[in-house]
């Protein structure tokens, strides 16, 4: 395939002729990244099969991780699921259009190579005028898992999802880089209380003061998780080595330990002051609050392969609100990194 086009729109009000052209892309079984206030997607139109199979082929992702549906209306969900249970109805008048998935049971049409077989279907309203649009206009749903190769760092701007797919895919909509930075909170609604399948851009904080109290997936006793939250993810090429918060003695050891050997040593910091010893320019201190740290956690990962480090030095954030997402995303980068734990 010749090189990916992308084309840029404006953010609030996207140009239709664009949204023409990508929406007849998809019609024809092309594969479409599209902008989403968490990261972006990678998109076909979700009863198209042999699109949907693409997908799963141009990533390298495992077949039974099943995708996102991604509607502009509650007409579309009506279409994937025939009851949806109040703590759902809630939540998605609450927070939708936003980072939220909502798993529900699936309809019958909905094709088993989106859902992986399940009996469940994952479902999300994305906060985006150009990925809204592009749904009406398609007419139809889209599925979309975040537009990076399977095990990379999550795509939060265009150029990340070129830079991983470009000649693999037909075309890239540019509307900025992503406003939140992490994938949505996937919960689980078939039970009650709900479940949270993955932490992510809607803090359980807020979830409960809409809902009560929920589970999580993670640490209740049934261990249940996102079939996608048990592969390998989130991970730089660098090794993930995580230092506790403010402490600045083991991050200067680290920092001086792994450089002594010859490593090019990176790091992202938020509260430790950096050490004289250690250069500015190695990494990023991220000094405006979690929500800055969360959105650019993914592009600092990727910019630290950019520049070949071999070492990346992460400070932990305190794992309330939005840490949640970004501490979950931080312990599977230094899992999957760690040599010796591979
Ligand atoms: O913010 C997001 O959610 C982004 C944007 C593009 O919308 N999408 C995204 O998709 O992160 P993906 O495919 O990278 O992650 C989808 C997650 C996976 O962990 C998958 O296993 C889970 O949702 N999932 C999908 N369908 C499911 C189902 N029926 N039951 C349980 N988990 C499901
Ligand atoms: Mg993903």
């Amino acid at each position: 395939m010749p090189e990916t086009r992308i084309i840029s729109l404006s953010p609030d009000h996207p140009e239709p002729q664009v949204i023409r052209h990508a929406a007849a892309v998809l019609r024809s079984g092309g594969l479409v990244a599209f902008p989403t206030e968490t990261v972006y997607g990678l998109g076909a139109d979700a009863f198209n099969e042999r699109a949907v199979r693409r997908i799963f082929e141009v990533k390298g992702r495992p077949a039974d991780n099943p995708l996102i549906v991604h509607i502009a209306s509650y007409g579309q969900l009506a279409d994937l699921t025939d009851e949806l249970p109040p703590a759902g109805e809630k939540l998605a008048r609450s927070f939708w259009p936003g980072p939220l998935t909502l798993v529900v049971h699936g309809s019958e049409g909905i094709p088993d190579v989106v859902t992986a077989g399940l009996d469940t279907v994952a479902v999300r309203m994305p906060d985006n005028a150009v990925t809204l649009e592009l749904i009406r206009e398609l007419g139809s749903p889209i599925v979309g898992p975040s537009a990076n190769l399977s095990g990379r760092p999550s795509p939060t701007a265009a150029r990340h999802v070129y830079d991983d797919l470009n000649g693999k895919i037909d075309l890239i909509l540019d509307a900025g880089p992503a406003r939140i930075g992490v994938e949505s909170t996937v919960i689980d609604v078939t039970s009650d209380p709900p479940v949270i399948l993955r932490f992510g851009g809607l803090t359980r904080e807020r979830i409960e003061r809409c809902v009560g109290p929920v589970l999580d997936g993670g640490s209740d006793d049934r261990g249940r998780r996102s079939p996608g939250t048990r592969h390998r993810h989130y991970a730089p090429r660098a090794q993930v080595i995580l230092v506790d918060r403010g402490d600045a003695q083991t991050f200067e050891r680290l920092f001086r330990l792994h450089s002594a050997a010859g490593k090019k040593v990176g790091f992202i910091v938020h509260s430790i002051a950096l050490p004289p010893t250690v250069p500015c320019d190695a990494g990023t201190s991220v000094t405006q609050g979690v929500e800055q740290y969360t959105r650019l956690l993914f592009r600092l990962m990727r910019e630290m392969d950019a520049r070949k480090a071999d070492v990346l030095l992460v400070e932990r954030v305190e794992e309330t609100g939005l840490g949640r997402a970004v501490m979950d995303r931080l312990v599977r980068a230094a899992r999957g990194s760690a040599p010796e734990q591979a």
